[in-house]
């Protein structure tokens, strides 16, 4: 039975990619749900560094079956090339690889849309990783994208299509992929098999939800896991929070905690906060525990899977945002207004540096007293408990929390 959505609780890059891996050896599938190619998850695995795009992060676990839902938009091409990347490092990706004909398209024409965009907005640009995603997803929601499997047939009755060679080429590699992933997810569902969702982007990037307009296209919160997989609501067993344990940003808009300077410079370094799709440097700040107590409602997390702890090995003191405070009031919740969040200035909890290295635990045990504070804090301030605790890039720094 069990469905398991993994979503990010900040601005995206929380390290899902890692919580994936992780969970996926105990899974018989990974879904992605929303977004598209803007996503990158990153994960280590000895010394070999893979990033995804696309295919969903189970693909390193033998076992698991990789799907791609109707949720997503696909650029072709950088699929395709995912594929043959992976095929190239010797991971089997045909066969384990299923992809909904439904899928919306992400044609030249959108990238470029979102370049030209980006361009004549100047000063008051979103910041879009430039993949075509916010085209792609108005064409999709105004009813005029191209869906995969109708390319597809299109193509194959000969119909002239004004798209490059090289692009229908790369949707008719695709052919053998296609599936109803929806149904296969509900009959596996249905022989108590255990699959995980895996969200791209984070809460606060959520179209209507997030810091609107810096946000993405597509909702990134739990509950879009049901409708793009076309399932019940019901059929969500458990949602998987994934939070750092600082905060980071790529692309315009407020940022609360946002802090600059070289205690900024110090976290990019030492958190490596660069985008994995565009290679941006990330913008960095402390944890805000407004952010993570809304995430937590409007996600209905039920764990947190905490990313990073080891980056805060190296600063003393630590700050953690407990509100904020606005035109000289204090402010618990979120603000509505995009405009307002701009003016919140965070009222932070000062905890002291622990400066040992937390690298090694494997335990919470094994933890410095003040790293265990902290994540009591969290726990504590967000009403939600921690079932993962990441210490690092490799596979083994992790540490799981019994129930
Ligand atoms: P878009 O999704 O490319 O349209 O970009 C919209 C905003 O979402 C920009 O601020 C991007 O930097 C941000 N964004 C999109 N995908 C990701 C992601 O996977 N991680 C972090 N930020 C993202
Ligand atoms: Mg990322």
């Amino acid at each position: 039975m069990p469905l398991n959505v993994i979503i990010g609780a900040q601005w995206g890059d929380e390290g899902k990619g890692r919580i994936v891996d992780a969970v996926a050896s105990e899974a018989d599938a990974v879904v992605r749900f929303q977004g598209g190619p803007n996503a990158g998850h990153t994960v280590y695995i000895g010394e070999e560094k893979y990033v995804f795009h696309l295919i969903p992060m189970g693909i390193l676990n033998e076992g698991t079956l990789c799907c791609i839902s109707l949720g997503v938009v696909v650029d072709p091409i950088i699929l395709l090339n995912e594929i043959i990347e992976l095929e190239q490092r010797g991971i089997l990706v045909k066969g384990r690889l299923l992809i909904d004909p439904r899928c919306s398209l992400i044609t030249p024409e959108h990238i470029k849309r979102d370049k030209n965009r980006e361009h004549s907005l100047g000063q008051r640009k979103l910041g879009t990783t430039q993949r075509g995603i916010g085209p792609a997803f108005s064409d999709r929601a105004g009813r005029v994208g191209w869906r995969l499997g109708t390319l597809i047939g299109k193509i194959e009755s000969g119909e002239t299509l004004g798209l490059p060679e090289s692009y229908l080429d790369a949707c008719l590699k695709l052919k053998s992929s296609l599936a109803d992933v929806s149904l296969i997810i509900y009959n596996m569902l249905n022989e108590g098999k255990s699959v995980i969702a895996e969200g791209g982007q984070g809460t606060m990037l959520d179209l209507g939800l997030g810091t609107y307009p810096y946000v993405t296209s597509t909702n990134t919160v739990a509950a879009a896991a049901p409708v793009s997989l076309g399932l019940s609501p019901r059929s969500v067993d458990s949602v998987i929070g994934v939070l750092k344990a600082y905060v980071t940003r790529v692309g315009e808009g407020p940022f609360p905690t946002e802090i600059e300077g070289a205690a900024a410079d110090k976290m990019r370094e030492e958190g490596d906060e660069y985008g994995a799709t565009t290679g941006r440097p990330r913008r960095c700040g402390w944890f805000d525990g407004v952010i993570a107590k809304y995430a937590a409602r409007v996600n209905g997390i039920d764990e947190w899977a905490l990313t990073k702890l080891d980056v805060l090995d190296h600063f003393d003191p630590i700050f953690a945002a407990v509100a904020y405070e606005i035109d000289g009031e204090r402010a618990d919740e979120l603000p509505l207004n995009t405009d307002t969040i701009y003016k919140a200035k965070p009222v932070y909890h000062r905890f002291p540096g622990w400066k040992t290295s937390t690298r090694m635990a494997r335990k919470i045990e094994d933890l410095p007293f003040g790293a265990r504070a902290y994540l009591d804090f969290i726990q504590e301030f967000t009403g939600v408990r921690l079932g993962i605790v990441s210490v690092g890039y490799e596979r083994k720094c992790m540490i799981r929390l019994e129930n």
